[in-house]
């Protein structure tokens, strides 16, 4: 049987490789090659010195900067595509198949979540982790931690960690991905990416879409899938309604000497559809138990996104799930469930330049869509996505 490792094994080692450099994971998963480990990225930029005024303010600083960033790296053990390949992996999956060596996926989790939210570790089950069903079809993907977040550095105060810094942090790995270095430092000798698909959940697509407003050719990114991610007017209020809990509060113990800015979500029922059937328990306790910090200066400057992102031409899917508790079914949002085609209309004109905005929809799924009993479905989607879209 295919397992991914699972949340302890995985933190420790994570942790160790940390102070040396990348190593392989020490998986069962044969057909599945992970190297972990940080990336140094700089960042220079101008940001503003109260992120709570939000990011039309003058007032800015200047904030320059080399953060280690955490990331694991996976590809399928054996290039795919080569005809008689090897049985060992076809006892894992029926359903290998070709996919283009020359791309990859930038994966980038959402608020209070890790790089974990990709390879959801579930006892050895494999449903529901992206990078393992990517992996069987035969694609390379890196996840990494968000700046702050998991085991990538977290600055001292949290008012380093907004938007237009983790922008940077992001068009600097995908850039990474094309030019070698990444491969090159994870110990995959050469391999440059033609093509970089992000992948993006909420907060995640959030950074993506800022990208690509404020720098629109330089993003890395060909082509990008924002899930759990639309410009609904109703989320700027209830994410600051809903989610901001200083993380020091919720647990003392663990983050207790961090600013309050840095905040978590204690209660992550939001995440999931209100319908608790079309998902399981065992998941929802495990999202609680592995849960991760964020800031409060994603939700004072989340407007920011809210324009078109003018000269991003690369294609670019928005998906929801239908009962999306903060974008789909928000009393503030007229807690309708999301429809498809009228996303479509409401959306596509903030890529105007996109050469393929499409929307999607799931139904049944809540936020996070790969969590809940549709995971597979969804995981299909994405993979043919990443594969077809550019
Ligand atoms: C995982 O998927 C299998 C078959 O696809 C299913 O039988 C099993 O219940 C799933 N496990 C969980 C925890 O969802
Ligand atoms: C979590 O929030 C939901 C509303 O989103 C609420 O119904 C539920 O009672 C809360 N759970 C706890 C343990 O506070
Ligand atoms: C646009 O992308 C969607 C997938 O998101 C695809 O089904 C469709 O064929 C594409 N349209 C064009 C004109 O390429």
């Amino acid at each position: 049987m295919l397992s991914f490792y699972t949340a302890s094994a995985f933190g420790l080692c994570a942790a160790l490789a940390t102070a040396t450099t990348a190593s392989t994971v020490p998986a069962t998963n044969e057909a599945c090659q992970c190297t972990f480990g940080t990336l140094p990225v700089p960042v220079d930029l101008e940001i503003p010195t109260h992120p709570e005024n939000g990011l039309t303010t003058t007032d800015l600083r200047r904030l320059k900067a080399v953060y280690d960033i955490f990331g694991v790296f996976c590809q399928p053990k054996e290039p795919f595509g080569n005809s008689g390949s090897s049985q060992s992996h076809l006892e894992f999956s029926p359903i290998l198949r070709t996919a283009s060596p020359d791309r990859a996926q930038l994966l980038l989790h959402g608020s209070t979540y890790t790089h974990q939210y990709w390879t959801f570790p579930m006892n050895g089950v494999q449903n529901y982790s992206y990078v393992a069903h990517a992996c069987l079809q035969g694609q390379t993907t890196f996840a990494y931690d968000q700046l702050g977040v998991g085991l990538s550095e977290r600055p001292r105060t949290s008012k380093d960690v907004q938007i237009p810094t983790v922008a940077q942090v992001s068009s600097y790995i995908a850039n990474r991905l094309k030019d070698g270095t990444i491969a090159a430092r994870f110990g995959l000798g050469e391999r440059r990416f033609d093509k970089v698909v992000g992948i993006g959940h909420s907060q995640g697509s959030t950074i993506f879409n800022y990208a690509a407003i404020v720098e629109p050719t330089g993003t890395g990114l060909d082509a990008m899938i924002l899930t759990g991610h639309i410009h609904d007017p109703g989320f700027p209020i209830s994410s600051n309604a809903v989610l901001p809990t200083p993380a020091r509060e919720v647990n003392p113990a663990r983050w207790g000497n961090l600013d309050p800015g840095y905040i978590a979500t204690p209660n992550r029922s939001q995440f999931y559809s209100a319908d608790t059937s079309v998902f399981s328990q065992d998941v929802f306790m495990l999202d609680t138990l592995t849960q991760d910090v964020s800031t409060l200066w994603y939700t004072t400057e989340v407007l920011a996104t809210y324009r078109p992102a003018r000269g991003y031409t690369g294609p670019v899917v928005e998906l929801v799930g239908a009962m999306d508790q903060l974008h789909c079914t928000d009393p503030d949002d007229g807690g309708k469930p999301c429809d498809a085609h009228a996303l479509q209309i409401f959306e596509a004109p903030f890529f105007p330049d996109s050469r393929n905005f499409t929307a999607v929809v799931r139904e049944g799924s809540g936020h996070d869509v790969n969590l809940d009993f549709g995971a597979a479905e969804t995981f299909a989607l994405l993979s043919h996505l990443a594969d077809t879209l550019v």
